[in-house]
This record gives C-alpha cells, structure tokens and sequence, in this order.
C-alpha cells in the first residue's frame, strides 16, 4: 500500500533516449534529420502520404526492438511509494512495458492507428508497418494514431485535471518546447514540490522553485528515489 501522495510525471522524449530512441531537438534528433511539415502535419499527410507512413514505420521498427531503460523501471519503482500517473509527450509505449500503470499519451501512441474516416476507431498495429490500402471497418484508409503539429491535443484537458493533484510533479527528459504540454507546469498547485530531470539546461516556463538533478534519466531517477524516500516523506 503506497503513502497515497499523488506523484505526477510529465516526461518527454529524453526518458527513451537511453532505450535507443532518437529524441527531436537534440544533435542528430529526429527534426535534424526530417523536416517536421513533410513528415508530422496534417498537410504532410495530404501531400506525401508515403513518406509520412514511412516516417512512422521506421520508428514503430526502432521502438519494437527497443527496451524500457532504468528511468521508466525507476518511476514503477516509485508506484511503491506513491500514487504514480504518467503524463507523457511520447508516442513510444516503453512506460506500460516497464509496468506504469496510468500512462495518458498526450500526442497519441505509434503502435496504434485511426480511422481518417472516424476518429474514434482507433486499432492496434500488430507488428511495425502500417500501409497505403490498410483501412478501417468502414473502408477508410487508417493514418498513425499520432497528434500531428496543427492537430488539436485532445488529451490535454485530461492532463491539466492530472497536473492539478499534483503534490509531487516530476518533469522528465523534455525541452518544455511544446506547447500545451510544455504549459501543464502552471497548473501545479502552489504546494507542489518539482523536479527536473535532465542533463542538459532547460529554460522552465513561469518561475516556480525546482529541484534539477541534472543526469541522464536512468541515473536521474534513481537520485530522485533516493531523495523521495531517504528524506523521511512519509512514505
Ligand atoms: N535522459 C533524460 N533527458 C534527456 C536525455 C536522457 N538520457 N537525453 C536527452 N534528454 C533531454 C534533452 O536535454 C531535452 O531536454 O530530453 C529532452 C528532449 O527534448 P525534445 O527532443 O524537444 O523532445 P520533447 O520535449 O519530448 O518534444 C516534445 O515535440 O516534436 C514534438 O511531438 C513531439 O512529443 C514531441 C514534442
């Protein structure tokens, strides 16, 4: 039985970095390599169906054989202290395979696609490529699962009910460069007690008081465990 105190994690692509993952804005991330319109935009989708599907089919591959890394197997270990749920800016599902159990995806999920049809006909993908000619119960053609620069984020209103629990909010392995997510900070309560994981500087939007251990996840989240149950929480 965990101490009942909500722990809130807002993490972002730097929490799969170490299982493998490329992240987008650091050297040689994802938007390095491709340029965001031609490959996560609605009008990418219009124009180049083939190259977006390619995008996410070579991510689905990479993530396939991808395992979660100590920072997601960390933030289970929290789960024994406290009430842990996961808000995360990543399409990979690398959380729920190291055992989270609340995970809410705010831009969509890699290994699942959708209707272009009926949004709300959503499939899993079994293995890693999704085509052109793989359709929906309706015959509609099915398109990644993915919020796409432009789209509506509508997971969001969820996260800000989550962010607002919060006694304990840990932000992981994000640039903050995004906004709704990158917002969600504001709506800590006063009280909340953040951290930062991250070993690179990152400019926090509004000016809360952080606790940064600047480290990789993997290190990065063991340090937080240290610090939340050496310090005589009541956990
Ligand atoms: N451990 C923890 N953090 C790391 C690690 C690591 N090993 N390696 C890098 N990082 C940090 C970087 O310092 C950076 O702050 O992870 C962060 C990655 O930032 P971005 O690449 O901008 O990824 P993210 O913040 O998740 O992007 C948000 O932007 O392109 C959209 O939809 C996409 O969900 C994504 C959103």
């Amino acid at each position: 039985m965990n101490s009942g105190i909500k722990l809130i994690v807002l993490s972002g692509a730097g929490i799969s970095a170490e299982s493998g993952l490329k992240t987008f804005r650091d050297m040689g991330g994802l938007w390095e390599q491709y340029n965001v319109t031609e490959v996560a935009s609605p009008e990418a989708w219009k124009n180049n169906r083939e190259l977006v599907l390619r995008f996410y089919n070579e991510r689905r591959k990479q993530l396939l054989e991808a395992r979660p890394n100590d920072g997601h197997t960390g933030l289970v270990t929290l789960e024994k202290y406290f009430d842990v749920e996961i808000i995360t800016q990543n399409v990979d599902d690398l959380h729920e395979r190291a055992g989270s159990k609340k995970v809410l995806h705010l831009h969509g999920e890699l290994r699942k696609a959708r209707s272009t049809a009926d949004p709300s006909l959503i499939y899993p993908i079994k293995g890693w490529e999704l085509k052109t000619g793989d359709t929906c119960e309706k015959g509609s053609q099915l398109r990644p699962h993915v919020v796409w620069f432009g789209e509506p984020v509508p997971a969001v209103k969820k996260a800000v009910q989550i962010v607002s629990t919060a006694e304990i909010l840990v932000i992981i392995g994000t640039s903050l460069n995004v906004y709704p997510a990158a917002g969600l900070i504001h709506y800590a309560s006063p009280g909340a007690e953040i951290f930062l994981i991250d070993p690179n500087p990152v400019n926090m939007p509004g000016n809360r008081e952080i606790t940064i251990i600047q480290k990789g996840a993997g290190e990065g989240v063991k340090q937080l465990i240290k610090i939340l149950t050496g310090k005589g929480k009541k956990v």
